[in-house]
């Protein structure tokens, strides 16, 4: 009788560690998720002078009044960097210099895939001028993450784009738009034989709303709300254009381009009061705002329709722009998503929800929501970043067990999601956050830019394995 409960305990510890370890299909993409600038800054290469300067070297020299925090410095106090204690990116975690290194990293955690980002200040410093052995490097990247079986996905844009452009107005004129389409064939020309998965541009909505509403990102600007709107339709023109010309070039139609879109939703706070549930108002007034702002029913009308919509409100001038090749442009959707947003007095979550160390709670629940919504596109799915800022780890495993759970829902639900991409590999230059934003499953040391992983990304290393395949 013993035997026989001794044999049935172990029978339940056994499959609840079964039901633990989510099982996706084979050729399922465990990644990892980083942005060259966010790891390294701006490289110089041997035959460079000096680094190459960008949109965002610009920005962390400036100084403005509305910080990344929502203080606002009105005159006569003096403005600040828009960067948390006027840092800027210098070196960030010394990733162009441990690259190579640093895929052992990703090969230690059992991953198969990797995105990152291509900079294009790095590639084309000065117009029309293609640096050789910046393209020459990303050669020799993606061979390394192949030879290892992990596969790359590459990012055209992410956020950063040289200064040149910038001056030319970035993506606000829609004359500038070829330029990007030049850049990304040349990248293409190089890595279109190797690479199989392409972004074409990362968050196009926090460009437009962090850049030209917020002003916590280059080129700064706040409340330029109509100037947002353009940029934003440039960008999926560009999204448009760029999908079209590398369809075109030798390999174009074996690989998968698709459009990174942040999900990224805000909604009101909610009382209860005697029994009562009551919206908060304030909350209620800032989540529209943010709602217009990051657009993302605009995106996924366009994705959808070909026909881009975006109107902050009745008075003000609306844009409508259509292209009826956009329904066609993407092979897949990159969903990068993080939680939903609840805005309020106070605290930005609810008393039993846990906070990360941004002003988000960790609520996986969403993410599941989420892929439902991008899924109405019809197209295939990435979770192209997801991840958790937690300095402390103390709320990365339960992050990680709890939005791969979601993932795997929606995959046994029947979502064609093909891939998971947890943000980021190693600790990152956050943006006008800086660097105290923790996102890494490796640990970077300030000193000495030395790894080590986490304990909380022990969860991810061993939740789920993938078996290890031949691309191409
Ligand atoms: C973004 C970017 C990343 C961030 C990440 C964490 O969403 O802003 O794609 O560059 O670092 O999302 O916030």
């Amino acid at each position: 009788m013993q035997k026989k409960i001794g044999f049935l305990f172990l029978a339940i510890i056994f499959s609840g560690l079964i039901a633990a370890k989510a099982e996706f299909a084979q050729g399922f993409l465990k990644g990892t998720a980083q942005s060259f600038y966010q790891n390294g800054g701006h490289n110089s290469w041997d035959s460079l002078e000096k680094k190459p300067q960008s949109n965002w070297t610009q920005f962390e020299n400036s100084k403005i009044r509305f910080h990344f925090d929502g203080v606002f410095a009105p005159w006569p106090f003096p403005k600040k960097s828009p960067i948390a204690h006027g840092e800027k990116v210098g070196i960030a975690s010394d990733g162009w210099r441990r690259a190579f290194d640093d895929i052992h990293l990703i090969k230690k955690l059992g991953c198969n895939a990797h995105r990152f980002s291509v900079e294009w200040t790095d590639i084309e410093p000065q117009e029309g001028v293609f640096n050789q052995e910046a393209l020459a490097f990303y050669e020799r990247y993606c061979d390394a993450l192949i030879a290892n079986g992990i596969e790359p996905m590459v990012t055209l844009h992410h956020f950063v784009h040289p200064l040149w452009f910038e001056k030319r107005g970035g993506f606000l004129p829609v004359a500038n738009v070829h330029y990007f389409v030049r850049y990304a064939k040349k990248v293409f020309e190089r890595l279109g034989g190797k690479v199989r998965l392409w972004c074409t541009i990362n968050e196009p909505t926090v460009v437009s709303a962090c850049g030209y509403i917020l002003g916590i990102h280059a080129p700064g600007k706040v409340l330029k709300l109509y100037n947002s709107g353009i940029v934003l339709k440039n960008l999926l023109k560009a999204h448009v254009d760029v999908y079209k010309a590398l369809k075109k070039m030798p390999g174009g139609r074996n690989a998968q381009i698709g459009l990174v879109h942040q999900a990224m939703q805000f909604e009101p706070y909610r009382h209860k009061i005697l029994g009562l549930t009551i919206v908060d108002p304030i909350g209620k007034q800032v989540a529209r705002g943010f709602n217009f702002s990051f657009a993302h029913n605009a995106v996924l009308g366009f994705l959808k329709t070909g026909v881009f919509e975006y109107r902050p409100s009745r008075p003000l001038r609306g844009i409508r722009y259509r292209n009826p090749a956009a329904p066609k442009s993407y092979d897949f959707i990159g969903l990068n998503f993080y939680s939903k947003v609840i805005l309020g007095p106070g605290p930005t979550c609810y008393k039993n929800q846990v906070m990360t160390d941004m002003q988000y709670a960790i609520r996986p629940e969403t993410l599941y929501d989420a892929i439902k919504q991008v899924a109405t596109l019809g197209k295939p799915i990435y979770i192209t970043e997801n991840g958790i800022p937690d300095a402390k780890d103390d709320r990365r495993e339960a992050w990680i067990k709890g939005y791969v759970d979601s993932v795997h829902q929606a995959v046994r639900d029947g979502f064609d999601v093909r891939g998971y991409f947890y943000w980021s590999l190693i600790d990152n230059f956050e943006w006008s956050m800086g660097f105290d934003q923790k996102f890494g499953l490796y640990q970077v040391h300030e000193r000495t830019k030395n790894r080590t992983l986490r304990k909380g990304a022990y969860a991810y290393r061993d939740y789920f394995t993938t078996a290890h395949q031949n691309f191409k």
